[in-house]
């Protein structure tokens, strides 16, 4: 078993989920007086290692440590940094945990969060890695449900858009899979589909979901609508990503179709999946989703701040040097030091960094 040393935030289902309601509760209570947190973070450097492009998460992450009065370093593009001269990842978010307190990392690659905290000297908090997993968004996503529908249980919630590759409906299933009464309903195309790994996780533990190709049809049913955007980068091809782009979009006519108590969330960046005349409909919850976002950071920062050093375990299967992920976006297949660590899982072994599954044992 390799440990850390750290209070990493890796994947939500790494810490119990007292944790993070925790955090939630906390975040609710920072946006209604910012101003008794504004020196809790008085001395202390956050890191932001952003590998790939962000506006929200970002910057959210950075005003966040700025209104608790800590003060930040990082780079936001790695061809500015010694990325760019064929540093390897280990090395580099070694070095910059040795200057900060707290480092936040967003990269291309699956597993990559996992990767650095094999060896950083400080938390790492998952921004978001490839399209595995995307853990303060959840939180985010969790506090606007908490403020706006004032319950995280007895909730219909549909998941419209690329189910596939986005990361952020992987992270939300993960973690409402264990609340009481939450029914998903997958709103996508059979090429858009939500993993396999995700519904096993939501049937083990007794979560309903249902599938439907129909966003009007399924609409009516929700309590919460979550449009996300078909994610461009993730695809082999242009032609690809054209032949799918345009398949869901929510607009006024489809809106009219929700309940009158509906929220309309989205993790944005919006592309066309949501028409911009129903940005003035009182359902539309994310611009302020965004917002809260930044508060659920604050309290994220100063959760781990208080307790940073927690011994968690971070791969706990088996290593086979011999054996390669098959997943071509896995951390394993760029950064070739990283021991190679699988869970068994039947006839099947799941990477520890990815969740792929791949034959043999
Ligand atoms: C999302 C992401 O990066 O996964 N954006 C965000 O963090 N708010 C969603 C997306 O890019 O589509």
């Amino acid at each position: 078993m390799i440990m850390s040393n750290y209070t990493n935030l890796i994947d939500l289902n790494d810490m119990p989920s007292e944790w993070w309601l925790k955090v939630v509760r906390l975040a609710s209570d920072i946006f209604d007086d910012p101003a008794k947190y504004s020196k809790v973070c008085e001395g202390k450097i956050m890191a932001t290692l952003f590998y790939e492009p962000s506006t929200r998460t970002q910057m959210s992450f950075q005003a966040a440590m700025l209104r608790l009065g800590g003060t930040l370093i990082g780079f936001d593009n790695p061809a500015t940094s010694s990325v760019a001269k064929g540093e390897n990842l280990k090395d580099t978010t070694k070095i910059v945990s040795s200057y900060a307190d707290i480092m936040v990392m967003r990269h291309p690659s699956e597993g990559a969060a996992k990767a650095a905290a094999l060896t950083a000297d400080c938390p790492i908090i998952n921004a978001g890695d490839g399209s595995h997993l995307h853990p303060t968004q959840t939180l985010t996503d969790m506090l606007t449900l908490y403020r706006e529908k004032g319950r995280l249980e007895n909730l219909t919630i549909g998941l419209c858009g690329d189910l596939k590759n986005g990361r952020t409906v992987h992270s939300m299933c993960k973690a409402l899979a264990g609340f009481k009464d939450i029914r998903f309903v997958f709103i996508s195309t059979p090429e858009l589909g939500m993993p396999q790994y995700i519904k096993d996780i939501l049937m083990a533990h007794g979560c309903t979901f249902t599938e439907n190709p129909s966003l009007e049809d399924a609409i009516g049913g929700l309590d919460m609508l979550y449009m996300t955007r078909v994610q461009k980068e993730r695809f082999a091809s242009e032609e690809q990503y054209n032949a799918l782009k345009d398949v869901y979009c929510l607009d006024r006519k489809k809106l009219m179709k929700g309940r009158p108590d509906l929220i309309v969330l989205h993790p944005l960046p919006r592309v066309d999946e949501i028409t911009m005349d129903v940005d003035d409909d009182p359902r539309a919850m994310f611009f302020k989703q965004a917002k809260y976002g930044m508060f659920v950071r604050m309290a994220l920062i100063m959760t781990i701040l208080e307790n940073p050093k927690q011994s968690m375990p971070l791969l706990t299967g088996e290593i086979k040097s011999g054996m390669c992920c098959s997943n071509p976006n896995c951390i394993t297949r760029k950064e070739a030091y990283l021991p190679r660590s699988f869970k068994g899982l039947g006839d099947l072994l799941e990477c520890e960094y990815c969740d792929e599954r791949i034959l043999g044992r």
